[in-house]
């Protein structure tokens, strides 16, 4: 039996959690030995009595569950995010998920922003490097609100970060038959990280013969993805390069309604999220699309050891998009819950 902690969290994270839940029952009352527990951290809980996510949460995760499902967090009367950081990348950090894995499907070519695109073109997967770069939150600010103030965000790049995931990417390419791996950094403006990143690629690439090696520069890498997304297989990339590449992906393959995700440290309890963020203005109003969030189930089950689930759910969005069983943001008439239905529905 797999343990699964569901955190619906703030805006459309929960009107999507709440069809990802329609998924998991699907699924369980059809032999799936999943179980799962709901908790409600975010905005709400942080501004009734202060608390974002205690530690102890995070050890109960840890060594009582499995997986962890997150809607998504964010919430306008939050400015500074307080809740989302201790949440979101709380869990990120403190289990040490340093693959952010964001694969980018077209499902149907008339989703495609591009002209004259193919399905094969737009197939390819971006592992953000999920626990230390600009995002690690080490800097400060000096005198702040003077006119001589200071702020600094320093970016943490470490041997051992920078190596396993590009390590993975090359593993990922290598077990899933992909060709190649590209690595994506600001090495000529970014002397001191651009270094680490630039020799550590050259030194892993050399254990992968059998997989082609590729560079970008990040301003590059996105004009190229837009240019010639077929050249991609495996894209490695530092966290915040991949925050922005992955938004850009999920537009190339029909938008956020459809982006999935996972935070994974392999062999250990990992999270899934969507791409997308809370949009606010969409909350309770039966708009969201839950399919990213849907697809985000199917991936969690792959991890879980039950590949076969996520081809499944996969099935069942391809068919939802092929009959135009979709949201209005990919065109179609339904709402939120009667595309979880939907879904749901063929998972039974
Ligand atoms: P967003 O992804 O919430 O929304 C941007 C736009 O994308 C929306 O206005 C909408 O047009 C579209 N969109 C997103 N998800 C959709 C869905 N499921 N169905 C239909 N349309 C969808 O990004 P934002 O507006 O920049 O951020 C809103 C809040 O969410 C902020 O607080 C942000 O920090 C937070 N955020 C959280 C996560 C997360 O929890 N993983 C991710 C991104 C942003
Ligand atoms: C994402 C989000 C988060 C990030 C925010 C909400 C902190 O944009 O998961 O892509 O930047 O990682
Ligand atoms: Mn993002």
């Amino acid at each position: 039996m797999k343990k699964i902690a569901v955190i619906p969290g703030d805006g459309i994270g929960i009107d999507v959690t709440n069809e990802a839940l329609k998924v998991l029952e699907a699924m369980k009352s059809n032999g799936a030995e999943i179980e799962w527990d709901t908790f409600d951290y975010g905005a709400d809980k942080y501004l009734e009595t202060g608390i974002t996510l205690p530690d102890e949460e995070v050890e109960n995760f840890r060594d009582n569950y499995d997986a962890i499902f997150i809607g998504a967090v964010g919430d306008p009367r939050v400015p500074d995010m307080k809740h989302a950081k201790d949440i979101l990348l709380g869990l990120r950090f403190k289990l040490d998920l340093y693959l952010n894995y964001r694969p980018v499907k077209l499902y149907i070519e008339e989703l495609c922003p591009l002209k004259n695109k193919t399905i094969e073109d737009i197939d390819f997967v971006v592992f953000r490097e999920n626990t230390e770069g600009l995002y690690s939150g080490a800097g400060g600010v000096l005198k702040r609100g003077t006119p001589d103030e200071v702020a600094i965000q320093t970016s943490i790049n470490t041997r051992k970060g920078v190596e396993r995931i590009i390590r993975h990417g090359f593993e990922y390419a290598r077990q899933t038959g992909r060709k190649s791996v590209t690595m994506s950094d600001k090495s000529n403006a970014m002397r001191y990280e651009g270094d680490l990143w630039q020799r550590v690629f050259e030194e892993v690439r050399q254990e992968y013969p059998d997989i082609e090696a590729g560079h970008w520069y990040i301003d590059a890498l996105l004009m190229q993805m837009v240019k010639r997304p077929e050249q991609f297989d495996v894209i490695v990339t530092c966290n915040m390069f991949g925050d922005i590449a992955t938004d850009l992906g999920a537009q190339l393959a029909g938008g956020m309604g459809l982006a999935a995700s996972g935070n994974i440290h392999p062999g250990k309890t990992s999270l899934f999220e969507p791409v997308h963020g809370s949009a606010p203005k969409y909350h309770g109003k039966d708009i969201a699309n839950p399919l990213a969030a849907i697809l985000t189930v199917g991936l969690m089950m792959e991890h879980l050891g039950f590949a076969e689930w996520n081809g499944r759910i996969e099935e069942a969005v391809l068919e939802a998009i092929r009959t135009n069983n979709v949201p209005r943001d990919l065109g179609g008439p339904l709402g939120t819950a009667a595309s979880g239905d939907f879904i749901a529905r063929q998972l039974v």
